[in-house]
C-alpha cells in the first residue's frame, strides 16, 4: 500500500501548489474525476482477488477520503482569499470629501429663499416675481403711501433720475410689497403668492444694507381672516426654525397697506452672548403682516365688499442671521470665500420638509 501512500502525497502537493480555484478544479478533475486518478485506481479492484480487494479497496477509500478533504480544505482556504481581495479592492473611503460639488457653494440668502419658497409651496402658494426698478405709483401710491405721506420718509428710497436729471417717477423698489399690487392687477382672487427679492434702501450700517432681501405674502379671497394669517405664520415659523413648540406673540402695529396691522415676534433668550430662540422671556421681532386694506384692494382692482386678504413681509438676511447664526449683516455681500465655505450650503442641501430645511 505504499505507493498509495505516495500518490496521496503526490496529489497533496498539487493541492498546495493550486494557486486559484481554476487550478484548483483541474486538480480535482485529475484526481477524482471519471478519469482521475483515484477513479483509475477505484477500476483496478474488480481485477483483484476477494480477500486483497477488500484490504485495498478499505484502503483506497480511506486515501480517498483524505484526498476530498484536503480539496475541500483548500477551496475554502481560495475563496476566502479571493473575496479578501475583491474587498480591498472595491474598498469605499467614505471619509473622503465630495470632490466635485465640495468646491461651490450655495449662498445663505439662495439658501434661505429655497427654505422660505419650500415652506410656502407646501402650504399652497406660488412664486411671483416684479423688477428691481418699480414705479412710485407701484411702490408707494396703490399701497396707500401717497405722495405725502410720512411712510414715505422712512423707506430712504433711491429715486432714478433721467438724463436731464430730474425724477421721472421711477424708484429702485423699497420692498417686496409692490409685487402684491402687480398680482391683483393681473389676477383674480383666489390668490395666494410668495415672493422673494431684491428690494434696496439708502441706508448702510451693521444692520442696514443699501441692497438687501425681503419676502412678501399674499391672500385674497372671500373668506380669509386674521385665524388664517395666524394659523399661516405660525405654521411657518416653526417649520422654518425647525422649533415645533416654538412661542411667539403678535404686537398691534402699523402698516399703511394693512388693516389691522400687526408684527409677529419670537421667543428668545439672550445671555452669555449666545441667542437661543423659541424659549425665553425675551423677544425678537421676525415680520410685519395684517388685513389687506380695501384702500389696497380697490387701487388694485379688486372689489373689498367681496373680497378680503392677508399679507406679510419679512427680511430674509435677518431670519437667515438668526437661523444660521451670521452675526454681520455686511458679510452676506462681500464674496469672502473664507466666509461662504463657512456659512454656504452645499449643491445637495437641496430643502425639502420631509428631509429637513438645511444640513
Ligand atoms: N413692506 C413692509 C416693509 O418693508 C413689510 C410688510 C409689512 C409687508 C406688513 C407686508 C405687510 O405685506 O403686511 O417694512
Amino acid at each position: 500500500m505504499d505507493d498509495l501512500k505516495t500518490i496521496e502525497t503526490e496529489l497533496a502537493a498539487k493541492i498546495d501548489a493550486a494557486a486559484n480555484l481554476e487550478a484548483l478544479e483541474t486538480v480535482r478533475v485529475e484526481t477524482l474525476g471519471k478519469k482521475g486518478r483515484v477513479t483509475e485506481l477505484m477500476k483496478t479492484l474488480g481485477s483483484l482477488a476477494p480477500d486483497e480487494r477488500k484490504a485495498r479497496g478499505a484502503a483506497l477509500n480511506v486515501m480517498k477520503d483524505a484526498v476530498a478533504a484536503k480539496l475541500d480544505a483548500r477551496k475554502a482556504t481560495l475563496e476566502r482569499s479571493a473575496l479578501d481581495a475583491r474587498l480591498s479592492a472595491e474598498t469605499v473611503d467614505v471619509t473622503l470629501p465630495v470632490r466635485p460639488i465640495a468646491e461651490g457653494r450655495i449662498h445663505p440668502i439662495s439658501q434661505t429663499i429655497d427654505e422660505l419658497v419650500t415652506i410656502f409651496g407646501e402650504m399652497g402658494f406660488s412664486v411671483a416675481e416684479g423688477p428691481d426698478i418699480e414705479s412710485d405709483d407701484y411702490n408707494f401710491t396703490r399701497l396707500n403711501i401717497p405722495p405725502e405721506h410720512p411712510a414715505r420718509q422712512s423707506h430712504d428710497t433711491f429715486y432714478l433720475v433721467g438724463e436731464n436729471g430730474q425724477q421721472y417717477g421711477n424708484v429702485l423698489r423699497t420692498h417686496t410689497s409692490p409685487v402684491q399690487v402687480r398680482t391683483m392687477l393681473a389676477q383674480k382672487p383666489p390668490i395666494r403668492i410668495v415672493a422673494p427679492g431684491r428690494t434696496y434702501r439708502s441706508d448702510s450700517d451693521a444692520t442696514h444694507s443699501p441692497n438687501f432681501h425681503q419676502i412678501e405674502g399674499l391672500v385674497v379671497d372671500t373668506t380669509s381672516t386674521m385665524g388664517h394669517l395666524k394659523g399661516c405664520l405660525v405654521e411657518f415659523v416653526r417649520a422654518y426654525f425647525e422649533i415645533p413648540d416654538l412661542r411667539y406673540r403678535f404686537r398691534p402695529s402699523y402698516f399703511p397697506f394693512t388693516e389691522p396691522s400687526a408684527e409677529m415676534d419670537i421667543a428668545c433668550t439672550r445671555g452669555g452672548g449666545e441667542l437661543k430662540l423659541g424659549v425665553g422671556d425675551d423677544w425678537l421681532e421676525i415680520l410685519g403682516c395684517g388685513m389687506v386694506n380695501p384702500k389696497v384692494l380697490a387701487m388694485c382692482g379688486i372689489d373689498p365688499e367681496k373680497y378680503q386678504g392677508f399679507a406679510f413681509g419679512m427680511g430674509i438676511e435677518r431670519v437667515a442671521m438668526l437661523k444660521y447664526g451670521i452675526p454681520d449683516l455686511r458679510t452676506f455681500y462681500e464674496a469672502d470665500l473664507r466666509w461662504l465655505k463657512h456659512y454656504g450650503f452645499l449643491g445637495i442641501d437641496v430643502p425639502t420638509l420631509t428631509g429637513g430645511l438645511a444640513r
